[in-house]
């Protein structure tokens, strides 16, 4: 199976469990990622397949999709809209773009040609990761050099214990736009 970034992964798995079509989900993220992703990529991912097949990270997120995902949170999910936030020529490579959205801070970050965003608070003390630190994969929280995931928002170093809040996200046009 090809590596693809996580986000990009978990998008599949969403998008499958709601049984959109490969060709369509691959025109999506090609659309939203600005990412050459194939059908028969997408088909790798299709949940009716044995879970082993998955990458072992994405085996929680499959179990999650089938059992939670098409049922309690669809209603709320219904209720998210995506909003845009920033223009592509805003979010520069190695840069740390921040806007205010209702009532969070958001931190959008160029990835491998797409785009990431998640919650500005680290999850430790709440240090603003706006003031943070880039690094390939990772962005390190200024206040006690707490290190979270870009793609995923999981903590990669401590003291942090618990991932920030990531947002679903595709670009329409020249606009960034996030679903909250
Ligand atoms: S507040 Fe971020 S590491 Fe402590």
């Amino acid at each position: 199976m090809p590596t693809l970034p996580f986000q990009i992964e978990r998008y599949i798995v969403k998008q499958l469990a709601c049984e959109e079509e490969p060709a369509t989900i691959a025109e999506d993220i090609q659309s939203k990622f600005l990412r050459e992703v194939d059908a028969k990529t997408v088909q790798a991912y299709a949940p009716e397949r044995d879970e082993e097949v998955l990458p072992p990270e994405l085996r929680d997120l499959h179990q999650y999709t089938r059992n939670e995902y098409l049922g309690e949170e669809d209603e709320e999910e219904e209720d998210r809209t995506f909003v845009s936030v920033a223009t592509t020529d805003e979010v520069k490579e190695g840069t740390i773009h921040c806007v205010d959205v209702n009532e969070n801070t958001v931190v959008l970050v160029e990835r491998d040609g797409g785009y990431a965003a998640f919650d500005s608070r680290c999850t430790h003390q709440g240090g603003s990761l706006c003031d943070g630190e880039l690094s390939d994969d990772t962005i390190t929280c200024p206040l006690h050099g707490a290190e979270f995931d870009l793609d995923t928002g999981e903590p990669a170093a401590p003291p942090a214990v618990e991932a920030v809040n990531t947002y679903d996200l595709r670009v329409e046009n020249d606009d960034i736009e996030v679903k909250v």
